[in-house]
């Protein structure tokens, strides 16, 4: 399987993230993946019923359950291929007493990969929204190819969005965010505006790039 996605990404995409899997999960979050993993998984059947929203690269979870809180009518949909993070969110939504996912997070779907396998596969499913929280940054030149952010994914992304849809983006690296903002010359992407309130995420809280705060985009067509 392994070695099946990596012919793909040769094919047509390079790699945009570091790490598939950290240390050894817990049996309780194990037994998650392998019962409670495979119930939410997205299906185009049930997005094509009702507005949904996207959150690609959703690292431990914390934005994506504060997204189906603030969107009880909303399917909320989450992409991210390091299986420890998406363990820590499958802990975090289902009751401890049972393994059973909480009510108040029954509108949330996982895919646990490449945001771009599952946009390949769900063609004609558009989002209300599409956030995109601190993608990896890749700082090292050799590495800029790696970043997800380019032109043809920002393109990617463009045909997935509602007619009035938005594409929210931050990031605490202003480098990426300028090479972002270069990107969107070559879409037809336009910035609607780059005031957002501070979103904390796990990553933001870390602040690897040592800048003073964050940046946003939202854009839309
Ligand atoms: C720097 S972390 C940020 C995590 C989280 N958004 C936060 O702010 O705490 C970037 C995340 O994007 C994920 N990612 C990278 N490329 C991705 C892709 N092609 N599809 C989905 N997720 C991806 C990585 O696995 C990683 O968890």
């Amino acid at each position: 399987m392994e070695k099946q996605e990596l012919k793909h990404f040769e094919n047509q995409n390079l790699r945009t993230f570091g790490r598939r899997h950290g240390k050894k999960l817990s049996n309780r979050k194990q037994w998650l993946m392998d019962n409670l993993l495979p119930e939410i998984t997205p299906k185009s059947d049930d997005l094509a019923q009702k507005p949904a929203i996207l959150e690609i690269g959703f690292g431990n979870g914390e934005h994506l359950r504060d997204l189906a809180l603030a969107n009880p009518d909303k399917i909320i949909v989450g992409a991210e291929p390091f299986a420890n993070g998406v363990a820590a969110l499958m802990s975090s939504i289902a009751n401890e007493s049972d393994n059973v996912l909480m009510n108040e997070y029954k509108n949330i779907r996982v895919f646990p990969d490449d945001v771009r396998l599952m946009l390949n596969d769900l063609q004609n499913i558009n989002f209300d929204e599409i956030w995109v929280l601190h993608p990896d940054p890749w700082p090292k030149a050799r590495h800029e190819k790696r970043r997800l952010l380019n032109h043809d994914f920002l393109n990617l992304l463009s045909k997935h969005i509602q007619n009035g849809g938005k594409i929210i983006i931050g990031t605490d690296h202003w480098e990426y965010y300028d090479w972002i903002v270069e990107q969107l010359k070559q879409t037809s992407l336009k910035i609607k505006s780059t005031n957002l309130d501070i979103i904390k995420t796990r990553y933001q809280l870390k602040n690897k790039a040592g800048t003073t705060n964050p940046k946003y985009l939202v854009l839309s067509l």
